[in-house]
């Protein structure tokens, strides 16, 4: 490789090196031309001296557009003031295409302007961040798992039974063999495949017809999702709690620069420590109308309550033990109560809400067929599922993580869009 990194430009200080990317900007005082270049791995400072390089050279300069790709080649010097710590002082400069107008421009633009031209605006300082952080968020996830020995297990994305709910459903018509639908969890797989490793995680996209508009819910997104064997809730939640711990702060170790370029307080990060809260969903109710919202008890929160709720514990929360009507059709019935299910969401703090949801699963014939069919959901679709109550069924139990909305809460940033390179929501499938 005849080229090198910006990142890896502390190893050369001194040296001659030659670096390949695009103008992020320029300006100029007279005999001297400032450049700013952008690899993809960090951004620097070049600087063109009148007289120091040849004149064709120095004038190339001046044809650069913002976004044109160059090439340019310098003397490494340390500088305690540029952004990195090192300039790059230049003695030659090769242009591979100038740019044609670049729509972005420094100027503030409007997100519906910088979404359209999302596939531009990856280039820029704040969404490049955000991506680096979810690159080191999915490392950290894979790396949690294998260490704690869980198997991968790839789960499919075109399922014949329905895995949450009938009302966020995409639909095909699978060749001949009838409706298949895109995958909304892996989770009733993982369940098969328990009982063949113990532990198990799945990480993918999940599509989810969401028709409301909210900065919460994109229609396809990633999610992990892990199942345990012998696992009742409250091991459940000891787990998500040990997990999150982890990756956040494998983040706060990796992405110091990020968080900083996002302005984000870490404070709130800092603080994400054993033991997180942990409160039923009565106990939730509760509290929600003391602080006047209307929730009714039986329904699911709404964004809003989960707000308010969060915004009332400076750590992450657990609310376990949600009503049966208002959760999916796999969990376990509460031994001692008609009317909830053994189950937890973990809602993230400063107003976030809910990132994890998780359950004990029912783990009995019977009930699980009566379940179905209360659900009217087809037992057809489900009679391999069913088998798996049949043949050594044990207590397990399992979570999904929202990587998008878990990266949105990380990073502080006001919607989910940001979160994922390419958004798909309710009004948005190009670019
Ligand atoms: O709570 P959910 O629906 O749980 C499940 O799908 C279970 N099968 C998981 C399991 O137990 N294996 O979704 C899990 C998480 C949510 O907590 C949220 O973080 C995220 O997935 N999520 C969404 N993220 C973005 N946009 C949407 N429309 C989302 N729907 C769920
Ligand atoms: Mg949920």
């Amino acid at each position: 490789m005849d080229f090198c990194y910006i990142e890896d430009i502390g190893k050369h200080e001194g040296e001659k090196v030659t670096l390949k990317g695009w103008l992020y900007n320029k300006r100029s005082k007279g005999k001297i031309h400032f450049l700013l270049v952008r690899d993809g791995t960090g951004i620097i400072q070049c600087v063109l001296t009148k007289g120091e390089v040849a004149d064709n050279i120095f004038n190339t300069s001046d044809e650069l557009t913002q976004e044109s790709s160059l090439e340019v080649t310098g003397t490494v010097r340390q500088d305690q003031r540029a952004p990195g710590g090192y300039e790059l002082n230049l003695s030659d400069l090769k242009i591979i295409q100038i740019a044609q107008d670049y729509p972005i421009t420094p100027k503030p633009h409007g997100t519906t302007f910088l979404f359209d031209h999302r596939h531009l605006y990856l280039r820029s300082r704040r969404p490049h961040a955000i991506l680096k952080v979810r690159n080191e968020l999915i490392w950290a996830i894979r790396n949690y798992f294998y260490k704690n020995k869980f198997v991968l297990i790839d789960t499919p994305l075109l399922t014949g039974s329905v895995g949450e709910t009938t009302s966020t459903l995409f639909e095909t018509q699978y060749l001949n063999e009838g409706k298949a639908y895109l995958a909304q969890t892996g989770q009733l797989y993982l369940e098969a495949a328990i009982a063949a490793f113990g532990k198990v995680y799945c990480f993918g996209p999940t599509f989810r017809a969401e028709k409301s508009k909210t900065r919460r819910h994109l229609t396809e997104f990633w999610m992990v999702e892990a199942e345990e064997a012998f696992y009742d809730n409250d091991d459940n939640m000891d787990l998500q709690e040990d997990f999150l711990i982890f990756i956040v702060n494998w983040i706060l170790e990796k992405c110091q620069e990020e968080l900083k370029e996002l302005e984000r307080d870490i404070s709130p990060l800092e603080k994400v420590k054993k033991p997180f809260y942990r409160i039923s969903y009565d106990e939730a109710v509760e509290k929600l109308k003391k602080a006047g919202s209307k929730i009714e008890w039986g329904t699911d929160f709404g964004g809003e309550d989960e707000t308010i709720l969060t915004k009332m514990f400076d750590r992450p929360v657990f609310v376990y033990n949600y009503p049966k009507k208002a959760r999916a059709f796999y969990m376990k019935p509460h031994p001692t109560r008609d009317d909830v299910v053994l189950c937890a969401d973990l809602l993230a703090p400063e107003g976030y809400g809910e990132i994890i949801g998780g359950s004990q699963r029912n783990d009995d014939y019977d009930s699980l067929v009566q379940r179905i069919k209360e659900e009217n959901l087809p037992l057809d679709a489900y009679k391999w599922f069913l088998d798996l109550r049949k043949y050594g069924s044990v207590p397990h139990s399992g979570f999904g993580l929202g990587v998008e909305r878990t990266l949105t809460w990380i990073c502080g940033l006001s919607h989910i869009r940001e979160s994922i390179p390419f958004p798909r929501t309710i009004y948005r499938l190009y670019p």
